[in-house]
C-alpha cells in the first residue's frame, strides 16, 4: 500500500469526474455510522452538504467526533438538520430550502435485532420514512437524482450459499430485512410510474438507483448490537464479549467501499445517464470470514479483546450465510472492492486503537489512503 502525502491530504478534488464540486447534496441519516463517513468524502469532494438525521444515537458516536476534529465544517451553515423523515411537512420545507441536486438516502432503523423489538418504529421509518423521501424529491424543481441505501438482507435467503444477483427474488425473513425489501418493491414501483427512464427529460428529471451492501466495518461505529462495535464497549469496560454466532459468515467491507460505489452511482445519475437507474450490489472480495475469524484479528490488532465462542441460546433468527454476486456493479459502473477484508479488518482495529490510546481520529488518514490505493488499483472513480 503506498503512503498518503501531505499533498494528497487535500486533495479528493477530481474524483469521480468532479461531478461533486460545488453541488448541493442532501444526507439522510448523516449522523450515523455510514452518513458520517459520506458526508466527509462528500466535503472532501466539494460538494455542499446538508444533513437531515435524528440525534447520533450512541455516545462517542463519528459524527460528533468528526465535527469535533476538523476544524473546518463539514456541512453547509445550518446544515447541520435534525429531523424525523416521517415528518412530510418539514421534509418539504428543508427540500425548497436547500434545493438539493441530489439526495443520498441514508436514514433508516438499520439494526436487525432492535426491529424484532420494535416492527412498528423499523416499518416506519424504513418504508414510510423513504416514501416521503421519494414524494418530496419527485415534486421538488430541484433534485435530479436519487440514491438510496437499503441492505444485502433484501434477498429471500435459503441459505443455500448462493450469490444473489440483483434480479433474485426479494424477502428478507426479519422485519429489518423486509422492511428494506419492502423499500426496493417500492422502488421499482416508483421507477415505474413516477420515474420511468422513457420518461426521463420529457414528463420527469429524476433519476433513481438503489444500492444493497453488506456488513461494513471502519472506524466509528458504536451501534448497539454489531460485531465490532460490541466488541470495542466490552474491550474499553474490561468485560469479554460473548460471540453470537461464531461460525457465521458475513460480506464483512470497509465502509470505505460501498461508499465509493454510492459516489459513482450518483456521479452517473447526475450526469444524466438513466440506464444506471436500478438495483445495484456492492460486496467485498471475499465471503469466507466468519465471526470467529474476524475476532481472533482485532485481537492480533487489540490484545486486550477477550471473548467466548459459547453460542448463546438464540432468540431470534439470523442468517448464517449471505453473500452479493457484484458483476453488474464491477462491469457496468467498472466499481470494484478496494480493501480486502483482512486490511479492512485492521484497518477498522487500528481506528479504534488510535482513538482511545491516543485521541486520535483517522477517519482523513484512512480516506486519503483509500483514494491512493484505488488510484494505484486504476478504478474509475479514481483517475482524475
Ligand atoms: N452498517 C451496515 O453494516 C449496513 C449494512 C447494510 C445496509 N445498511 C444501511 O445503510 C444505512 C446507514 O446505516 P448505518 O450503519 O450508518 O446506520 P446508523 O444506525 O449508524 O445510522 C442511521 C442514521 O439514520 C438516522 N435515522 C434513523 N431513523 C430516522 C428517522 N426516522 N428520521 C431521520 N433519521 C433517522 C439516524 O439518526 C442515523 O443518522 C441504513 O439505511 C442501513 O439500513 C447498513
Amino acid at each position: 500500500m503506498s503512503k498518503p502525502t501531505s499533498s494528497s491530504l487535500q486533495n479528493s478534488v477530481g474524483l469521480f469526474g468532479n461531478t461533486y464540486f460545488g453541488k448541493k447534496v442532501l444526507v439522510t441519516g448523516h449522523t450515523g455510522f455510514k452518513g458520517s463517513w459520506l458526508s466527509f468524502w462528500l466535503n472532501r469532494l466539494g460538494a455542499k452538504v446538508w444533513g437531515y438525521s435524528l440525534n447520533p444515537q450512541s455516545k462517542p458516536n463519528h459524527w460528533d467526533i468528526l465535527k469535533n476534529s476538523f476544524n473546518d465544517s463539514i456541512l453547509e451553515k445550518d446544515g447541520d438538520i435534525r429531523g424525523d423523515i416521517r415528518n412530510l411537512p418539514h421534509l418539504q420545507k428543508v427540500f425548497s430550502e436547500v434545493k438539493p441536486d441530489i439526495v443520498f438516502h441514508l436514514a433508516a432503523q438499520a439494526l436487525v435485532l432492535p426491529a424484532y423489538e420494535d416492527p412498528i418504529e423499523t416499518y416506519s421509518s424504513n418504508l414510510m420514512g423513504t416514501l416521503n423521501i421519494y414524494e418530496v424529491a419527485r415534486k421538488s424543481d430541484s433534485c435530479k437524482a436519487i440514491v438510496s441505501i437499503t441492505s444485502d438482507k433484501v434477498y429471500q435467503n435459503d441459505e443455500l450459499n448462493k450469490a444473489f444477483t440483483e434480479k433474485d427474488t426479494l424477502g428478507g425473513y426479519d422485519p429489518y430485512s423486509s422492511s428494506k425489501a419492502c423499500v426496493e418493491i417500492m422502488s421499482t414501483s416508483y421507477r415505474n410510474s413516477f420515474l420511468n427512464i422513457e420518461q426521463y427529460k420529457l414528463k420527469h428529471n429524476i433519476l433513481l438507483a438503489t444500492a444493497r451492501a453488506g456488513n461494513v466495518i471502519g472506524g466509528g461505529d458504536w451501534a448497539a448490537q454489531r460485531l465490532i462495535p460490541d466488541i470495542i464497549r466490552a474491550t474499553t469496560n474490561s468485560e469479554k464479549v460473548s460471540l453470537r454466532s461464531p461460525s457465521s459468515t458475513r460480506p464483512w467491507q470497509h465502509v470505505l467501499d460501498p461508499i465509493s460505489g454510492y459516489l459513482q452511482l450518483g456521479q452517473k445519475l447526475l450526469s444524466e445517464q438513466s440506464e444506471y437507474s436500478g438495483s445495484w450490489n456492492f460486496g467485498p472480495k471475499e465471503y469466507n470470514w466468519s465471526v470467529l475469524d474476524v475476532i481472533k484479528l482485532l485481537k492480533l490488532g487489540w490484545p486486550k479483546i477477550e471473548y467466548s465462542t459459547e453460542v448463546n441460546p438464540k432468540l431470534f433468527h439470523e442468517a448464517k450465510t449471505l453473500s452479493l454476486n457484484c458483476e453488474k456493479a464491477h462491469s457496468l459502473l467498472g466499481w470494484k472492492p478496494i480493501w480486502n477484508t483482512k486490511y479492512s479488518i485492521e484497518k477498522t482495529i487500528a481506528w479504534y486503537s488510535d482513538f482511545y490510546s491516543e485521541k486520535k481520529v483517522n477517519t482523513e488518514k484512512d480516506l486519503q489512503q483509500f483514494i491512493l490505493d484505488a488510484q494505484e488499483q486504476r478504478v474509475e472513480w479514481a483517475v482524475t
